[in-house]
């Protein structure tokens, strides 16, 4: 198959009969570290991976936008009267008016365009693929009309176009991670502040490699239980008197839990608070060059999802005890959970015999067989050509 970048301007040629007036590429992530602590003002470590989602595009007159995916093979186009109503342009086409609402609505003059959008992160694994849909078509936009939005205000702006137009109650990291990450580098994100530190995250130098493995798992009714978590997670913060759970620290943690009756509201807020200090954690190893030894966090943080967020599924525990069993120094879940990929920190020869002894340990609980791919810290959206 021709390179994504490749394939968008072919695609955009052969749509519209012209060329692009460029291309713009956003990838999909990993998060290393710091799960369901993004909406709750917390830390989060993500970075971006290879695989990207590129936008061909071009302005045109009016307001009107024209988009084509490869992935559906459809052409959709819609106007501002579509855009202004959430609702009317629903499936994928709805990330990309979703984005155009967003725009509008925060008073910027969106120009109409045309796109071609192709793609190389996996639908439903959990990657990101929404964010690198919402940040390649809204850096593509934002460079079209010449708008006043920089990079660091745009990440909240795709999530406002995820929330209320899409409709997911998702936090602030995919789209920063998306959109902030460097090459090179894991992206250490106050989700408060909103200020980011860019992290050396340098795995080849270190003699190792990250294993990624796609689980299969069938998301098993994940929009729920993520709104579920979350709803739980500002119950308990209202309970305990903060305005998140960000401000309870690992030291206030047995004293807050005792504040608590409900045992399931003192599981999840056991996980993300001790979840921020594991961010913490991992930047200070990372920040003193010690990559290795942050395997053990990563491995901590996959027993708290499963026993306290309990967000894991059998496939993703699997996954993860098989890969820790072959010798991986730390493997957890990432994402939002019931499903979608685990990480695995290897030495750099072990990452496929690591992968060999998940797919064996799949092949014995009779599940569907795992894909796997060993990935380096890539850059944040950029315009290509
Ligand atoms: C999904 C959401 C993110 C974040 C993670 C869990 O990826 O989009 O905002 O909450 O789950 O860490």
């Amino acid at each position: 198959m021709t390179d994504v970048a490749d394939r968008a301007t072919a695609g955009f040629r052969r749509e519209f009969g012209a060329p692009p007036a460029g291309q713009w590429a956003a990838p999909g992530r990993v998060n290393l570290i710091g799960e369901h602590t993004d909406y709750n003002d917390g830390f989060v470590l993500p970075f971006a991976l290879p695989l990207r989602t590129v936008a061909a595009a071009d302005r045109q007159e009016g307001a009107r936008w024209t988009v084509w995916s490869e992935l559906s093979g459809e052409t959709i186009d819609f106007g501002a009267d579509e855009v202004d109503e959430p609702g009317r342009v629903a499936g994928w086409g709805a990330y990309v008016a979703g984005v155009v609402w967003a725009l509008r609505e925060a008073g910027h003059d969106v120009p109409g365009a045309r796109l071609a959008i192709t793609s190389d992160v996996p639908l439903g694994a959990g990657l990101s693929s929404s964010a690198a849909l919402e940040a390649a078509v809204l850096t593509a936009l934002v460079d079209l009309g010449g708008l006043d939005l920089p990079a660091e205000r745009q990440p909240r702006l795709a999530q406002r176009a995820e929330n209320h137009y899409v409709g997911a109650p998702t936090g602030i990291m995919d789209q920063s991670a998306s959109i902030r990450c460097r090459d090179g580098h894991a992206l250490f994100l106050d989700c408060r502040s909103e200020g980011v530190e860019h992290i050396p995250f340098d795995l080849r130098g270190a003699g190792l490699a990250m294993l990624v493995v796609d689980s299969h798992a069938p998301h098993r009714h994940a929009d729920g239980e993520y709104a579920a978590r979350r709803k739980s997670c500002e119950a308990g913060a209202e309970r305990l008197g903060v305005p998140a759970l960000r401000d309870v620290t690992v030291d206030q943690l047995d004293t807050a839990l005792a504040r608590l009756d409900d045992p399931e509201t003192r599981r999840r807020v056991r996980h993300v608070v001790t979840e921020d200090q594991r961010v913490l954690d991992t930047v200070a190893l990372l920040r003193a060059g010690r990559v290795r030894e942050i395997g053990p966090l990563l491995t901590a943080s996959h027993v708290s999802m499963r026993d306290d967020f309990e967000i894991t599924v059998p496939e993703i525990d699997t996954a993860v005890e098989a890969a820790l069993a072959a010798g991986a120094l730390g493997a957890r879940m990432t994402g939002g959970g019931f499903g979608g990929c685990v990480l695995a920190l290897v030495e750099a020869d072990a990452a496929d015999p690591v992968a060999d002894a998940v797919t064996a340990a799949y092949a014995e609980q009779g599940f569907r067989a795992p894909d796997h791919l060993t990935v380096l810290p890539a850059p944040g959206a950029v315009r290509l050509t």
